[in-house]
């Protein structure tokens, strides 16, 4: 995990950077513009069998080092001098206090607070490496005494360390040399110019779900390339957010879209459905359906010998083991339908991924230099069944609209309250049970909703979003009052896990 914020850290500060495996060989040497290697850390421990460890290759390579924990860990094993494994781990914040005067603390006062989260430790330094700063009880750094090889216990990548960045900045631009030149304004001329060679007039089809990705790939596809050669398929399932049709559509046009297909394929979802209580059962139904009027529209609109653009971000890249080593813990994300269009996309090579160096929020800012709408990029995810799995037992085009009407007010209340950016996901369930209410003098019996908003950092893990009571009563005297079918609203205030975040 932290691996990933030091790549973050370092494309923030200006510089490019990527994350390869650990054991990576290096024998033919490194991309000429590599400019230095950084070493993660690893829950590993060095003695252990089956431990990661670099190609010792790289060390003759005369590139600059920054070995972080772990990769400080391996330096110093590698160079002859001695880890200890630990009893106890030192997770959080410690002191550290700076000896020598070294490029890598530049402007970086003699004291500060760094973050530590390690079990092992250097026990004894090797000869050719001078200590540099100490924590309490443990070196904290260590530099070689004639080459531009560091090694830090603390990790400066992790926002509580102090001058963290500075740190990093340090080392990337002071000690490497790189020059501060990444920048998404770049990427857009330099991925522009790439499409455009790849591709050289033929066309290019974007299947758009109205989520971030796949919207900023069309964003990006219009702005590089011909209009004309560009085109966009969105496929309306009737489980779409309230309006979402409409505004992927807006979006789009404004950015000069040509050859946009919005499928109404609504009522087709809704028969698929109907009658169908089992969560697996409606998932099956809604992803077969889905491939099956895709193919259908394509080949209607004649775009079966297109590219096929798709919004593969640097995190799936790595999830799914492209990006990084074997060692990596990978966890892959279960919800990707393989679709047989991808597959034979894929067969062919004719699948575009000009995303697939991003982050999440780099693509944000681009879709934004793009020119999309500011509620567009900074959208919640929203799964691709859409509604169907927040409408527990059967789905009808009725229950979908309900669920529609009491989301919407829910987001629209998160936005006027300035909570929609601090929740990650937010989003209403319909449930499957009926509750009595009064309205007037008469009984009747209303839909229950659920709330749901958690914050998470990638959806793997979820905490409850602890709103203001007052908040929570508002929102819902809102829905209830607006929405008639609706008699009763609930918060969901289980974390992920034992939970998941959907319902179904
Ligand atoms: P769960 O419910 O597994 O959800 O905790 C984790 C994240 O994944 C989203 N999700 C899906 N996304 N297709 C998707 O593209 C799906 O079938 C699907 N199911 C869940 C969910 O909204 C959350 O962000």
């Amino acid at each position: 995990q932290t691996t990933q914020l030091i790549s973050r850290r370092i494309r923030e500060i200006g510089v490019y950077s990527e994350v390869v495996p650990g054991d990576i060989n290096v024998a033919g040497g490194l991309p000429a513009d590599v400019k230095g290697v950084i070493l993660s850390g690893s829950p590993w421990g060095v003695y252990e069998t089956g431990a990661p460890a670099v190609d010792p290759a790289l060390l003759d390579l005369g590139l600059p080092l920054l070995g972080i924990c772990y990769g400080f860990h391996q330096l110093v094993s590698i160079y002859g001098g001695e880890v200890l494994p630990q009893k106890k781990k030192e997770f959080g914040r410690a002191p550290v206090h700076f000896k020598a005067d070294r490029l890598l603390f530049e402007g970086v006062p003699g004291g500060f607070t760094s973050w530590m989260s390690h079990g092992d430790s250097v026990g004894r330094l090797p000869g050719d490496f001078e200590l540099i700063a100490t924590s309490e009880s443990h070196v904290a750094a260590a530099k070689h005494r004639e080459r531009e090889i560091y090694g830090i216990q603390f990790h400066p990548e992790v926002t509580h360390c102090e001058y963290g960045n500075e740190i990093l900045k340090n080392f990337a631009i002071g000690v490497c040399g790189a020059r501060a030149e990444w920048s998404i304004a770049g990427f857009i001329e330099q991925e522009s110019a790439a499409l455009r060679q790849r591709t050289s007039g033929r066309k290019v089809l974007t299947l758009v779900s109205g989520g971030v990705d796949s919207t900023v790939v069309a964003a990006l596809l219009l702005k590089a390339l011909d209009p004309a050669d560009v085109h966009l398929m969105y496929i309306d399932t009737g489980f779409m957010r309230k309006n979402e049709t409409g505004e992927v559509e807006r979006d789009l046009r404004a950015l000069g879209a040509e050859n946009l297909y919005v499928i109404d394929a609504r009522s087709e979802f809704y028969s698929a459905l109907s009658g169908i209580f089992d969560p697996e059962e409606k998932r099956r139904r809604i992803g077969d359906l889905f491939i099956s009027v895709q193919e259908r529209e394509i080949a209607a609109r004649r775009v079966n010998d297109a590219f096929l653009a798709q919004g593969t971000l640097y995190t799936d890249m790595i999830e799914s083991g492209k990006g990084i080593g074997e060692k990596a813990h990978v966890i892959k994300s279960h919800h990707n339908v393989r679709s047989p269009l991808v597959e034979e996309k894929r067969g062919r090579g004719e699948i575009l991924e000009p995303l697939a160096r991003l982050y999440k929020d780099e693509v944000r800012e681009l879709g934004t230099l793009l020119g999309l709408a500011q509620s567009t990029v900074e959208r919640h995810p929203f799964p691709g069944p859409g509604l169907a799995v927040r409408i527990l037992g059967e789905v009808t085009s009725e229950k979908c609209d309900i669920l529609r009407e009491a989301d919407s007010i829910f987001i629209e209340e998160l936005k006027r309250r300035n909570l929609y950016d601090e929740i990650w996901q937010a989003f209403c369930v319909l449930l499957p049970v009926r509750s009595v209410g009064v309205t007037g003098d008469s009984r009747n019996y209303g839909y229950v909703v659920s709330l749901r908003a958690i914050v998470s950092r990638d959806g793997m893990t979820a905490d409850v979003y602890p709103f203001e009571m007052k908040d929570l009563l508002e929102i819902s005297s809102r829905i209830t009052n607006n929405v008639p079918s609706i008699g009763r609203v609930v918060y969901d205030v289980s974390s992920k896990p034992p939970a998941t975040i959907e319902w179904e």
